[in-house]
């Protein structure tokens, strides 16, 4: 899967709650190559989500899948990275604003054999990312206020992501994986991907949609446009 040129992660926000394994089973069949779990304390964000039970049980369901956790929480602490870790995460994202020692933080989720990445908010600099290259695996750009579904795309984040990639060249030869996150669809992918971002996460484009080989159809178009 890491060889795929881009990866696409669809984000159980925008699934049928009260379907989801049958939902990710779907977006699986239909090509999804990570799974996105968005987790929201009503604290760090203005809405609360899912909690590591409900990763457990997919885990359980799905002992092949990549799952994506992405914490938006405050504080991000040990004890909440390894109940992720212990309920089945592959890789955890979390963002600085909510974690004092975020190279720390980084190192505990890349000791437990996950993938560890920093997300970035709209406003969040680049340059936060100066000193943990050797730490990180990926970064989260989120291109939405996180929170919710179903936004738009905030066009300067797209920039962002270009000025990431070429500290991500210059610092690690372009090893470190940018993904993005927040109003993705297929009109803006390929200028997502241009801009050198390899993840994409979606959620009303995809989960959000009926027919979602049809939805990751028109990615895959736009990729290869
Ligand atoms: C927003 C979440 C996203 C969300 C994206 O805070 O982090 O992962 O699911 O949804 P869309 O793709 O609809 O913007
Ligand atoms: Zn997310």
């Amino acid at each position: 899967m890491e060889d795929k040129r881009f990866l696409i992660a669809g984000s159980i926000l925008s699934a049928d709650l009260l379907r989801l394994g049958d939902d990710v089973q779907d977006a699986l069949e239909a090509g999804s190559d990570v799974i996105h779990f968005d987790v929201m304390d009503y604290h760090f964000v203005p809405n609360l989500t899912f909690g590591p039970m409900f990763l457990k049980q997919l885990r359980k369901r799905f002992p092949e899948a990549v799952f994506d956790v992405h914490l938006m929480v405050s504080p991000v602490t040990d004890a909440i990275v390894d109940a992720f870790a212990d309920a089945g995460a592959s890789w955890i994202s979390f963002h600085p604003e909510a974690c004092v020692h975020t190279q720390r933080m980084l190192a505990h989720i890349k000791q437990r054999n996950l993938k560890a990445g920093l997300a970035l908010n709209p406003s969040t600099p680049p340059q936060m990312l100066s000193y943990l290259w050797d730490t990180l695996d990926f970064v989260l750009v989120m291109t939405v206020n996180p929170g919710y579904g179903g936004q738009k795309l905030i066009p300067s984040c797209v920039r962002k992501v270009e000025e990431i990639r070429r500290m991500a060249v210059k610092e690690t030869a372009g090893q470190v994986l940018i993904e993005v996150d927040g109003g993705v669809c297929a009109e803006n992918i390929r200028e997502i991907a241009d801009a050198g971002a390899r993840v994409f996460v979606v959620g009303s484009a995809f989960f959000g949609k009926k027919d979602r080989k049809a939805a990751m159809k028109g990615f895959e178009e736009a990729l290869r446009s």
